[in-house]
């Protein structure tokens, strides 16, 4: 019996030793001190010890049963820490490396063009106004003295939706829908900016969807003036303070009189060169008196208030502010081009 313990405390210590992980030594565990283990077998068999060997053997077979639980109680820290060790070398992070970047983004250069004419409007005392895309015929044309068949419709060659409904193709359907939402004679100061959709190329200088904005001001004793120190304001603060303004006759037919603006050409300051065609000046925007009829339809008196409205290309303006020479790079969406800016 004596004997027995021996060989199955060396056995036990030494396979303890060999357990390579925390599996293998539970395994020792349980062959040696588990329920059917041989440790517990020879304390089962106890009874078949003498009582005057008893006390002893039970002694012995207790003291064996300690040290191999210290014994695996030992080996257990070990394999831990080795596993410890292991996980810390193997699941390491080179706090030195350079972390992954995610990219910010931001504004396109027209949202950066817009925003800088929405400032200098807001400035003057104007707010935003905004129409919808699609549009009725009754406010792109009827509305803006473009009857049925009127020959100025052929200027803007439009995408049909249906025989009455459109995409707009400009944003002066804002002023009809904005004096219609005022009491009538009651003072408008509104810029609408927004897309605006013509059956047109799509080329370095044309495209069916671009965007504009349109600029609204009605009240009493409205002169072209106004229009004139208007624009010479807006146009000065966006481009530079020693541009001048060149008002040439023009029609449209929500305007009376009407004038195209041109710009002391941003690129040669005047002196001609190959954006203005050796001109000196650009042309920018459209502009005029509100017509009295447009008045009169949207339930304004023209004896009583007069207004001027103008309407300019955004793009335009972009690309002569960021020397930009094609306008598909507007909307391509190329992150090489639009980084840039
Ligand atoms: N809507 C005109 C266009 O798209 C521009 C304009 C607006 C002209 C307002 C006069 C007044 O060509």
């Amino acid at each position: 019996m004596e004997q027995q313990l021996t060989q199955i405390k060396e056995d036990a210590l030494t396979a303890i030793k060999a357990a390579g992980d925390l599996n293998e030594l539970n395994e020792q565990r349980v062959k040696y001190l588990g329920k059917k283990g041989s440790l517990t077998a020879i304390l089962r068999g106890m009874g078949k010890v003498s009582p005057e060997d008893r006390p002893r053997i039970g002694q012995l077979v207790n003291d064996v049963r300690s040290e191999l639980e210290a014994s695996l109680e030992n080996r257990q820290s070990a394999l831990k820490a080795d596993e410890l060790s292991t996980r810390l070398a193997t699941e390491k992070i080179d706090v030195t490396l350079p972390g992954r970047r995610h990219e910010i983004g931001h504004l396109h250069p027209l949202t950066l063009t817009l925003n800088k004419l929405k400032g200098i409007f807001r400035n003057m005392g104007y707010s935003i106004a905004e129409g919808p895309q699609i549009e009725t015929d009754y406010f792109n044309f009827e509305a803006l003295n473009l009857p049925k068949d009127h020959p100025a419709r052929d200027m803007q060659d439009s995408f049909y939706i249906t025989e009455d409904i459109l995409m707009r193709t400009q944003t002066s359907p804002v002023q009809a829908r904005t004096m219609q939402a005022h009491e009538p004679n009651s003072p408008i100061r509104i810029i609408a900016p927004g897309r605006v959709f013509r059956r047109d190329d799509y080329d370095a200088t044309h495209s069916p969807m671009f965007t504009q904005v349109e600029g609204l001001c009605i009240d009493k004793n409205i002169s072209f003036s106004d229009l004139k120190g208007t624009l010479t304001t807006a146009m000065r603060q966006l481009f530079s303070d020693d541009l001048d303004l060149r008002f040439r006759p023009s029609f449209f037919p929500f305007t009376e009189p009407s004038a195209e603006v041109d710009i002391t050409c941003v690129m040669c300051h005047g002196k001609g060169c190959r954006v203005c065609k050796g001109t000196g000046w650009l042309e920018i925007l459209g502009s005029g008196m509100v017509h009295p009829h447009v008045l009169e339809m949207s339930g304004y008196d023209p004896h009583k208030v007069s207004g001027f409205a103008f309407g300019l290309g955004v793009e335009r303006i972009a690309m002569l502010s960021y020397g930009i020479e094609d306008l598909r790079l507007f909307f391509d969406n190329d992150a090489r081009f639009l980084k840039q800016f």
